[in-house]
């Protein structure tokens, strides 16, 4: 509390956090001050969790299948008799789903959606009580983080469930924010939408597309992507968890109901 850095005394939940964009969120966070759970599938004495903990000093691990309504339960009951509190809650989890829409079956249409937008609704419905009863103890209220995507704000050809389940994500954050802020409610809702970033979401999702394919490899759709990108790269998921820390903090005090892009300038075109 007396180093002064700008989450210092705030309590932050990140859901599906042992890995890509999600743990790196939680360090940000974590190098910003914030006490952080780190959510994911993984029981807490399995070697990812122990191994995540370890490069994160500060952080606490906490098993949340997001897409479960007594698991979210649970994890309140367990926030609020640790800390009584909490500031900021990132809803990050979510998958991939690509291929021709006469081809998608009804059941994987179904699967991400509740992955992508179920996810959302469940934390921010099961947490909206206590960070509503937080943001009333900090200067601009709580931080909720909806992760979005490009494919939430531009169509792309056999891209139809993701960018339908990202485009849900978008406008939920907005339908929050708006509501929460009527309300008098002291809760920011933002969306963050990343480009293309480097982690095992993008990769087992290009393996399975050039699988389907069969005219490309994984690595030659990876390269067309940074190709395609304006500044000719993917992103490191920790350039993402930087603006994330951002909105989290006082320093986005003024912000809710953005859509705040970081692509590399993929959609400035
Ligand atoms: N990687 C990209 O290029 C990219 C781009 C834009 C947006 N996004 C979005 O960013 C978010 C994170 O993506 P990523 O690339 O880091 O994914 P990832 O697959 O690399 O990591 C996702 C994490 O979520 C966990 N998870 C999966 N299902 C879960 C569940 N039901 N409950 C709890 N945890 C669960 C996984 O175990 C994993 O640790 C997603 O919402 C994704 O759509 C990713």
């Amino acid at each position: 509390m007396t180093s002064g850095k700008r989450l210092d005394g705030r309590i932050a939940l990140v859901s599906g956090a042992l890995r890509g964009i999600g743990r790196a969120i939680a360090e940000c966070l974590v190098a910003d001050g914030a006490t952080t759970i780190i959510t994911d599938l993984d029981a807490p004495d399995s070697a990812e969790p122990r191994t995540v903990l370890a490069a994160i000093p500060g952080a606490i691990y906490m098993q949340l299948d997001a897409t479960d309504d007594a698991n979210w339960q649970n994890a309140r009951a367990r926030v609020e008799a640790m800390f009584g509190r909490l500031d900021i809650l990132v809803n990050n989890v979510g998958a991939d789903l690509t291929g021709k829409v006469q081809d998608l079956a009804l059941e994987d249409w179904r699967r991400l959606m509740t992955l992508n937008i179920d996810t959302v609704f469940l934390g921010t419905k099961t947490f909206q009580p206590l960070l509503a009863k937080t943001g009333d103890s900090t200067p601009y209220g709580s931080s909720i983080i909806n992760i979005s995507s490009i494919m939430g704000l531009v169509g792309m050809g056999e891209v139809s469930a993701y960018n339908a389940s990202k485009g849900a994500v978008r406008l939920f954050t907005k339908s929050n924010a708006l509501e929460f802020a009527d309300a008098g409610v002291p809760i920011r809702v933002n969306s963050v939408h990343p480009g293309f970033v480097e982690t095992p979401l993008l990769h087992k999702g290009m393996e399975r597309w050039a699988a389907r394919d069969g005219t490309v490899t994984a690595q030659q759709l990876i390269d067309a992507m940074a190709q395609t990108t304006p500044v000719k790269r993917l992103a490191q998921p920790i350039e993402i968890g930087r603006v994330v820390a951002f909105l989290a903090s006082d320093d986005s005090s003024y912000m809710t109901g953005s859509e705040v892009v970081v692509d590399g300038g993929w959609t400035a075109r």
